[in-house]
Formats: C-alpha cells, sequence, structure tokens
C-alpha cells in the first residue's frame, strides 16, 4: 500500500506556520487523492543521528564488503530510503533557518541520498533513482524578499535548494507553497496565510 509520507521539521509545535499549512495541504491531497493514507516523521524530536565515518563506509561498500558493522551503520539509511521509495507522494514542511533547511532535514537528507540507491552515476551523469510521483514543499520564511526579484532572493537557499534535489532524486514534479514575513507584523502574517491557504486549495496533481 502506498502512500503520503509527510516529513515536518519545525521544532515547534501550536504556533508552528510551516506546520499548520503543512495540515492543510496535506488535506487537500488526500481531496485530490482519496486512495492515500499519511505517514509523518516529525524529524524535529525524531533526532535522526548525523552519518559518520561507518555509514558513509557503507554506503560505498560493495555488497562483498558489507560487514556486520557497515551493515549495522547503514541500516536506518536502508529503511528511510525504503520509506521513501514506497511513498507516493512526498510532503516536506520546513521553515528557513539561516537562509536554508533546519539540521534535522538535512539530517534526513545525508541519510536518503545515497550512490546507487537514490541515485545513480555512470561516470559523467546522474540519474534519479526515486520514483515517487510528486513531491510538495511547503515553506515558511520569517522576513520577506526571498521570492524571485526581491531584495532578498539571492539568499534564498531554502527552496532552490529542495527544488533541486528533488530534481535529483528523480521526482519530476514539486509544487511549492510558500509564506513570506511570518515574524512580522501580525495582520500581514494574517494577510500572507490567507494567500498561502488560497494557493493550497488551488493545489492540482496530475495522476501519472
Ligand atoms: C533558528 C532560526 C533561524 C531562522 N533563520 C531565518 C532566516 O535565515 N531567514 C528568515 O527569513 N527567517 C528565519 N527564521 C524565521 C523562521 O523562518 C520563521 O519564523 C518561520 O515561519 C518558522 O517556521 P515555523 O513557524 O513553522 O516554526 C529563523 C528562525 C529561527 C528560530
Amino acid at each position: 500500500m502506498t502512500y503520503l509520507l509527510r516529513l515536518d521539521c519545525s521544532p515547534r509545535n501550536s504556533d508552528s506556520v510551516s506546520r499548520e499549512l503543512a495540515d492543510n495541504a496535506e488535506k487537500r491531497l488526500l481531496t485530490l487523492i482519496p486512495s492515500l493514507s499519511t505517514k509523518t516523521r516529525d524529524l524535529a524530536t525524531e533526532n535522526l543521528p548525523h552519518i559518520t565515518n561507518d555509514t558513509i563506509a557503507g554506503f560505498y561498500a560493495p555488497p562483498s564488503g558489507k560487514t556486520e558493522k557497515l551493515k549495522a551503520a547503514t541500516a536506518l539509511s536502508d529503511e528511510l530510503i525504503q520509506e521513501l521509495k514506497m511513498a507516493d507522494t512526498l510532503l516536506i514542511s520546513a521553515p528557513m533557518y539561516n537562509f536554508g533547511v533546519p539540521s534535522s532535514l538535512k539530517a534526513w537528507i545525508d541519510q536518503i541520498v545515497r550512490i546507487n540507491k537514490t541515485f545513480a552515476f555512470d561516470g559523467s551523469q546522474f540519474e534519479g533513482l526515486v520514483a515517487v510521483k510528486r513531491s510538495v514543499l511547503v515553506l515558511s520564511y520569517g522576513a520577506q524578499g526571498y521570492a524571485q526579484g526581491g531584495d532578498l532572493s539571492e539568499m534564498d537557499f531554502l527552496e532552490p535548494y529542495l527544488r533541486a534535489l528533488m530534481s535529483f532524486l528523480g521526482i519530476e514534479k514539486t509544487h511549492v507553497i510558500r509564506i513570506e514575513g511570518t515574524t512580522g507584523d501580525p495582520d500581514a502574517l494574517e494577510t500572507a496565510k490567507r494567500q498561502a491557504l488560497v494557493d493550497i486549495s488551488q493545489l492540482v496533481v496530475e495522476e501519472s
């Protein structure tokens, strides 16, 4: 049975804008694809370990060189990759932290980006091996001006990074819902939230 894999990474709970919008995006996706159920990972509380010397050795070891120690070091990566590859749709909610992704999400990324499992390299070209049909990124930014042409657009290492990563993994379709100015004036935040909810309500996914 396939599913919607949802990853949240804001350490905030009830006040989290990215989680609130992701709740709405999840509902919208389940309405559009009623056969799906959701599998959620809360990366903010799971504290996935950073990859280690043994994890990297395990990633690159040939099957014959996979000692028990290396197998143990890559067991979590195996599990996370299988969970990702079995998903129909990937929903990631993330706040911008210091212009990029929170480290809890980066820890997940470092576990799942893996040669011959989620990407291949033939000496000249990369090929993504993840056949997830689509990803939806729900991104919240404290300041304003990150959108294209904005004063801070060159500092946006969140959306371009995640978009590039999705494409690198082989996920061909990525939808992005973004909200800016979450730490500013409360009225402006409410207006921005309303717009993001409209964007979510207009989300359309193609069956492929
Ligand atoms: C540690 C930390 C770093 C942040 N870095 C940035 C940043 O670089 N740029 C920005 O616009 N907002 C930044 N913010 C603000 C958050 O992106 C913003 O409050 C976001 O809405 C938080 O998402 P959440 O409400 O889901 O927790 C930062 C907030 C924290 C706590």
